[in-house]
């Protein structure tokens, strides 16, 4: 970071930003409006309730009973609440959930900030076992659950957590199937561990949502303590920092807004009611409606460079996304890409930075996977840091670096 921080001209790949020049400052000034022209007491700058402002969790629930049809609309209202970013529900669910010493599956590749939130909190990452497509290896998990049971650590597995639509950070979603085979394994294995889903990119697809139902309508997932995740910072802006999220399990909820009552008693209230009018004028699906086809630009300008620029060739591959802001590339297996590299340290001297995939695995960390974000760059830029990019790759893979 220092290098970074001595090099004006450094391109940046690295941070999971979303982009300023399409950020909703109109619907959020309007909002505004609204709010300071209401007559009698203005409440949004009052404290409001632990669990969220009562018309937001209402809309949002709404809003996933759409995209989900098949839902118990009364349980999922119910088990509703509001967050200070989903960042924040994710540790208040870790923290409700484990011990130190405890264990948690993790998808494969996974959240790097949730991994190292559970290396902070001393809880062990498993990584659910995937095939070479990256897709869930039922069998694998098999064997996992069997080996962690011979080595008498079943009992300490507490959650399972993946991020299931336009992953951060491999852009992969997760099919119906997949979701099922982990549900059905862990009820083979006799642990009905309450699942995490995080669905934080779920709507921001490009052109078609992801078709998946969530675990709260899977049949397999039915027995299971489940939290559903989500959060308005990426599809909307992510300085209003606010998350939402449903638990069909109403004891694991109640453990988690005593914490968050601790912390906070209450996500900002201003925050909320400037949600709540956007939500309830449409201003969302406006602002989905712009930044999705800016953000599948932003992505085929990335694509494009590194492709144009030749590294295919080199033996790079990575998967087209349909969504989200990364391209999750996966380098030549004999190139060490980690954060101590001298790749890594011949991009930043070249100008540009990206995140070192080993970050992004819960245990047996590959180091020939990276992450590049095109959240917040330039067409222009993105174009130029794909080539500066390629430009080293090229002498890494003649090795004359
Ligand atoms: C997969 C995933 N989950 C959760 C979060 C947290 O988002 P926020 O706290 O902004 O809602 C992020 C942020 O990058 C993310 O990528």
């Amino acid at each position: 970071m220092t290098m970074a921080l001595e090099n004006p001209k450094l391109l940046s790949l690295a941070a999971g930003f979303t982009d300023n020049r399409t950020l909703p400052v109109a619907a959020v000034q309007a909002a505004v409006q609204a709010l300071a022209s209401q007559s009698g007491a203005p409440d949004y700058l009052q404290y409001g309730t632990n669990q969220g402002r009562p018309e937001l969790r209402a809309l949002l629930a709404e809003r996933l009973l759409q995209q989900e049809p098949g839902l118990d609309a009364g349980a999922v209202k119910r088990g509703f609440f509001i967050t200070n970013g989903s960042q924040q529900a994710l540790y208040l669910a870790m923290q409700v959930l484990c011990e130190p010493g405890d264990i948690v599956l993790v998808d494969r590749p996974s959240y790097f900030v949730y991994l190292e939130m559970l290396a902070g909190l001393g809880v062990r990452a498993r990584s659910l076992p995937v095939d070479a497509a990256g897709r869930i290896d039922g069998p694998g998990l098999r064997t996992l659950l069997g080996d962690l049971r011979v080595q008498g650590d079943l009992a300490r597995l507490k959650a399972v957590y993946f991020v299931s639509y336009f992953s951060n950070p491999s852009g992969r979603s997760l099919d119906e199937e997949e979701k099922a085979v982990i549900a059905e394994e862990l009820t083979a294995a006799g642990a009905l561990v309450p699942v995490v889903e995080d669905a934080a990119y779920r709507e921001l697809y490009y052109e078609t949502a992801h078709p998946a139902r969530s675990v709260l309508s899977l049949p397999a997932w039915t027995a299971f303590p489940k939290l559903y995740l989500s959060t308005l910072t990426k599809p909307f802006a992510s300085g209003l920092k606010v998350g939402y999220g449903t638990s069909s399990h109403p004891e694991l909820l109640a453990r988690m807004l005593h914490v968050k009552g601790h912390h906070d008693f209450g996500t900002a209230h201003f925050n909320q009611a400037i949600l709540e009018q956007v939500l309830a004028h449409g201003g969302l699906d406006a602002q989905l409606a712009v930044i999705r086809p800016a953000y599948l630009k932003k992505m085929r300008a990335l694509h494009t460079a590194l492709t144009d620029a030749g590294l295919p060739a080199l033996g790079w591959q990575w998967a087209v996304p349909t969504g989200g802001l990364y391209l999750w590339l996966n380098a030549p297996a004999t190139l060490d890409t980690g954060l101590e590299s001298a790749f890594c340290r011949a991009c930043i001297e070249a100008g540009v930075l990206y995140v070192p995939g080993e970050l992004c695995f819960g245990d047996d960390a590959p180091k020939h996977f990276i992450r590049l974000s095109f959240g917040v760059l330039a067409e222009a830029e993105l174009a130029e840091a794909g080539r500066r990019f390629v430009a080293v790759a090229r002498r890494f893979s003649r090795g004359d670096a």
